[in-house]
């Protein structure tokens, strides 16, 4: 297995612990995010008005740009109490029973990866979303009985990194959706200098921007690499992170100036090098660098994409010019816009 890499979007270990301390507890802490932002303290303030539970949400989007702390945020917002599962680990549609009959009115409960819930769970899911029932059977065969249960009306949010997953029917039982962007550079300029003051981190803007520029658009990357930031400003320099700091610390993780590593960089260099700037297919690529699909695809490709370094088109993948201009390579001069699909 390899080693986690610094600028992977998902949680690896040892993010967990300091993470938490940082996250954003209230709408007034979220850095960015404003369009979310907005909407969101609309639909609390109207429902707390009304002394209701906010409609059913669902936010969407790539992985570490604030989804479940968007979830804490909603019920540290709503004064109500929180309960957290996942799709996969609500594996019967008993066990969503049982989660359905403890919650209390107002509560939230909030289903991350919720496009790994089972049909049999979302069977149960439906009513209990929109009717606020629990259908129950009992008993078994002929004699078997259903049973209608009223539930206090409550809020499920929702999270998925992977919004094409989740079933329409689900999906449409959700009166309130967000999708996550990747932040722009100065919001994410904001949440590193707010963590380094939480943390005690002397920053300098130049370090700040350093770190934020290389962040990949992703708030949990930029609070791990402030962190690998600060150790080596601690350990090498007087520990303070200035741009020189900063930028020395991030160059010997192999993160470049635009946040792409050694995998990304592989990925660029096969298409470019192996397959003439391609189109080449998605499986060809992984199998050329020795990763599985699904990873290239959801953790490398959309920052890649966000950069316009590569294309997709019917045929598969394309360098772009500013790829080749990122690797010190002249572009093709025949180079022909690809048509996107
Ligand atoms: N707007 C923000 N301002 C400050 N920090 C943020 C913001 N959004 C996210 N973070 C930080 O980034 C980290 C990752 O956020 P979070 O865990 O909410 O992401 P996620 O979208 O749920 O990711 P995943 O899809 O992997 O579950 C959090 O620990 C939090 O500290
Ligand atoms: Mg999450």
């Amino acid at each position: 297995m390899q080693p986690p890499r610094p600028v992977n979007p998902s949680q690896i270990p040892g993010d967990d612990r300091e993470n938490v301390a940082l996250r954003p507890r209230t709408l007034k802490d979220v850095l960015g995010q404003d369009a979310v932002r907005a909407r969101l303290e609309i639909s609390i303030e109207a429902a707390k008005g009304r002394g209701e539970p906010i409609e059913h949400v669902l936010f969407y989007g790539p992985p570490g740009l604030g989804k479940t702390s968007f979830a804490h945020i909603i019920a540290n917002e709503m004064k109500v109490n929180i309960k957290i599962t996942s799709g996969p680990s609500i594996e019967r549609a008993g066990d969503l029973a049982a989660i359905l009959t403890a919650i209390k009115p107002n509560d939230i409960l909030f289903i991350d990866e919720i496009h790994r819930l089972g049909r049999a769970v979302e069977e149960i899911l439906y009513p209990a979303m929109e009717d606020f029932a629990l259908d129950i059977v009992i008993g078994k065969g002929p004699g078997a009985k259903s049973m209608r249960l009223r539930l206090p009306r409550f809020t499920v949010v929702g999270a998925t990194t992977r919004l094409s997953l989740l079933s329409n029917p689900l999906r449409d039982r959700f009166g309130i959706q967000f999708r996550m962007d990747p932040y722009d550079l100065r919001s994410l300029e904001q949440i590193v200098s707010r963590a380094a003051a939480m943390l005690n981190a002397e920053i300098k803007q130049e370090g700040i921007s350093e770190i934020a520029r290389r962040a990949r658009g992703t708030p949990r990357i930029a609070l791990r690499l402030l962190r690998r930031v600060r150790d080596y400003a601690q350990v090498r320099a007087d520990g303070i992170i200035n741009g020189r700091v900063a930028g020395e610390a991030l160059n010997m993780m192999e993160i470049d100036h635009l946040g792409l590593d050694e995998t990304d960089l592989r990925i660029l260099r096969c298409i470019i090098e192996k397959f003439n700037g391609g189109p080449v297919g998605l499986e060809t690529i992984a199998a050329a660098i020795n990763e599985d699909s699904a990873t290239v695809e959801d953790v490398y490709e959309p920052y890649l994409l966000q950069l316009a370094f590569i294309k997709r088109t019917p045929r598969g993948r394309v360098a772009m010019p500013s790829a080749y201009e990122h690797l010190g390579l002249t572009p093709p001069p025949t180079f022909e816009q690809p048509r996107l699909i």
